[in-house]
C-alpha cells in the first residue's frame, strides 16, 4: 500500500474518493502538517497501492488501513478522515474497530446504502469499465463531482480528475465499484458513534447533499456540522482553504 505523509503529531489518516488516489487531500495534507503527522494512502487498487480483482467491498479497505497502521507500529487511536468512498470505509473502519479511533472527519458522504437500482447500475458500469475502460466513467461522473461554478470556471481542475481516473487500473475501479454497490446501510449504526466527528459538505454536492449529511451529523452522539462554500462533492479539491480551516479548528477543539 502506497501513502503519503507530511508533518508529526498526533496521526490523521485521510482516505481519498472513488476513482481517485491521495491527491484529493493535497491542501488538508499541506495545512494540518505543521500541528499533524497526516497520511493519505492509496487505497486497494487506486494510485500506487496494488490492484486485486473482482470486489473489494469497505470492510476490506478499512482492513488495509488498519494493517498499514499496524506496519507503521502506530498503535494509538488515530484521527481519520474519509472523502466520499473514503467516509465509507471510515465507518467500515469504526465499525470493526472503534477503540483504534480518535475521532472522525466524514467530508461529502453518506451512510446509506446502495437503492436496489443503484447497485444494479453500479454493476454494469464496473463490466463497462472492465470490457472499455474508465473513460465513460469519468465522463459520467465528473460533472456530478463538483459544482456548476468549478466546472464553468476551473476547467484545469477538471481535467486533472478526470487524468487521475484514467491513471487508475480498471480491475481496480470495477472491484471498488462492486465493493460499494454491497455496501451496508449505516444510518441505523450512527447514534452508537460515539467518538467526536466533523461532518463536512460542500454546499453544491449533490451526491451527498447537505441536508443528508446535516442528518448524519445530528445522528451522532459528538458531531458538528460545516458546509463549505464554493464546493461540491469533491469539496477538499474546489475549496482547500476552507475545509483546511474546518478540520484544523476541529482538532485543535480534541487537542494534543
Ligand atoms: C466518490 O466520490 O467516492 C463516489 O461518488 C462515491 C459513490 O459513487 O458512491
Amino acid at each position: 500500500m502506497a501513502w503519503v505523509e507530511r508533518g508529526h503529531g498526533p496521526v490523521v489518516v485521510l482516505l481519498h474518493a472513488f476513482p481517485l488516489d491521495h491527491r484529493v487531500w493535497e491542501g488538508p495534507l499541506e495545512a494540518l502538517s505543521s500541528t499533524c503527522r497526516v497520511m493519505a494512502p492509496d487505497l486497494r487498487g487506486f494510485g500506487r497501492s496494488e490492484t486485486t480483482g473482482g470486489r473489494v467491498g469497505m470492510r476490506q479497505f478499512a482492513g488495509d488501513v488498519a494493517a498499514l497502521l499496524d506496519a507503521l507500529g502506530i498503535a494509538e487511536p488515530v484521527v481519520l478522515g474519509g472523502l466520499s468512498m473514503g467516509g465509507y470505509i471510515a465507518l467500515a473502519f469504526w465499525q470493526a474497530f472503534a477503540h483504534r479511533l480518535r475521532a472522525l472527519i466524514l467530508c461529502d458522504t453518506r451512510a446509506a446504502a446502495d437503492s436496489a437500482e443503484a447497485a444494479a447500475a453500479r454493476r454494469v458500469a464496473a463490466d463497462r469499465v472492465l470490457r472499455e475502460g474508465a473513460a465513460a466513467l469519468a465522463d459520467a461522473m465528473l460533472p456530478k463531482l463538483f459544482s456548476a461554478q468549478t466546472i464553468g470556471q476551473r476547467p484545469e481542475l477538471v481535467a486533472s480528475i478526470r487524468a487521475i481516473i484514467m491513471a487508475n487500473d480498471p480491475r481496480g475501479i470495477a472491484a471498488a465499484t462492486q465493493g460499494m454497490a454491497e455496501r451496508p446501510d449505516m444510518t441505523a449504526a450512527l447514534p452508537r458513534v460515539r467518538c467526536p466527528a466533523l461532518v463536512i459538505v460542500g454546499r453544491d454536492d449533490a451526491i451527498s447533499p447537505p441536508a443528508e449529511m446535516r442528518a448524519m451529523a445530528d445522528a451522532m452522539a459528538d458531531a458538528s456540522f460545516v458546509q463549505i462554500e464554493d464546493a461540491g462533492h469533491l469539496s477538499p479539491l474546489e475549496n482547500p482553504r476552507d475545509v483546511s480551516r474546518a478540520m484544523s479548528e476541529f482538532l485543535a477543539r480534541l487537542g494534543p
